[in-house]
C-alpha cells in the first residue's frame, strides 16, 4: 500500500496538545521506520519549531494569499515563513460551505501558494443535493471546483471529501469511493486521497480501493494512538491479516 496518511485537526487540540501529539508522531514514525508521507495540519495557534521525522510534514488549514499586509484576521506567508511552513490545504468543504470561500478566492489563494512552491492539499467535493442528483451532477460540480487550478502542478495532492460525508458519521461506500476516484484519475495525475468520516477500522478497506492514493482524516485522527495505528496500516505494503485494535 504505502499510502498518504493526513490529519485535519481543524479547530481542535491546543498548542499543548499539538507539540505532544506531533512529538508522539515523530517518535512513532522514527521507531518504526516508517517511509511514507504523514501531514499534519494544526490549528494556526499552534504552529511553532518542531522537530520532525523527515517523513512528516506540518501544514496549515488555511492562510491569506499575501505576504502580510491589511487583512485582519489572516496570516500570510511572513507568519507561515516564520515556522518553516510550506504546506497548505485549499478549498476544504468547511471553507467554501462554512466560511464562504468562492471557487475565484480559492483558485487566486491556490495560485499565489503555487507560485511560492507550496504543497498543495486541494479538497473538492459535493453536497447531498448534488450527490442525490447522479453521477453526472456529482463530478460536474466536481470539475467545476477544478476551474482556475492547475491540475498539473508538481506539488498537488488532491483530497476527494463529499460534503455530505465529513463529521457526519457517514462514510461513503467503497463503491462510491472507487467510481469517483476513477473518474477522477482520468483527469488527474495527482496522488488522490479520500476524506469524509474515514475510521481507523475502515481504514484499510478504504485504502485498498484502486485509485485511492491515502487519506485526510478529522474526527477519527485527533487521538494519536489512533493515528499511530493508522499510520501503521498506511505503512504496510499489502494487506495487513492481523487484527487492528479499534472502537469504530
Ligand atoms: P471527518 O473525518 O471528521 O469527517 O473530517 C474529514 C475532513 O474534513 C478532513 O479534512
Amino acid at each position: 500500500m504505502k499510502k498518504i496518511i493526513a490529519s485535519n485537526f481543524k479547530t481542535n487540540h491546543t498548542r499543548k496538545s499539538t507539540r505532544e501529539f506531533i512529538d508522539t508522531i515523530t517518535q512513532y514514525m522514527d521507531d518504526e521506520s516508517i517511509k511514507n508521507d504523514v501531514y499534519i495540519f494544526p490549528p494556526t495557534t499552534a504552529l511553532d519549531q518542531f522537530n520532525i521525522n523527515e517523513n512528516l510534514n506540518i501544514g496549515v488549514q488555511n492562510a491569506y494569499n499575501v505576504k502580510n499586509g491589511s487583512f485582519t484576521g489572516e496570516i500570510g506567508t511572513e507568519q507561515l515563513d516564520e515556522f518553516g511552513i510550506k504546506t497548505i490545504l485549499i478549498g476544504h468543504s468547511e471553507r467554501r460551505h462554512v466560511i464562504g470561500e468562492s471557487q475565484k478566492d480559492i483558485a487566486l489563494k491556490y495560485n499565489y501558494f503555487k507560485s511560492l512552491g507550496y504543497k498543495i492539499i486541494y479538497c473538492v467535493g459535493e453536497p447531498l443535493e448534488v450527490k442525490e442528483e447522479g453521477l453526472t451532477s456529482t463530478l460536474g460540480y466536481i470539475f467545476e471546483q477544478f476551474d482556475g487550478i492547475d491540475l498539473d502542478y508538481e506539488n498537488l495532492v488532491i483530497a476527494y471529501e463529499p460534503v455530505w460525508a465529513i463529521g457526519t458519521g457517514i462514510s461513503a461506500t467503497i463503491e462510491d469511493i472507487a467510481t469517483i476516484h476513477k473518474k477522477l484519475k482520468k483527469k488527474i495525475t495527482a496522488p488522490l486521497l479520500y476524506g469524509g468520516s474515514v475510521k481507523l477500522c475502515g481504514l484499510q478497506d478504504i485504502l485498498e480501493i484502486d485509485n485511492v492514493d491515502g487519506v485526510l482524516v478529522g474526527t477519527a485522527s485527533w487521538d494519536k494512538d489512533d493515528f499511530k495505528k493508522m499510520i501503521y496500516i498506511g505503512s504496510k505494503t499489502g494487506s495487513i491479516n492481523e487484527k487492528i485494535d479499534c472502537k469504530n
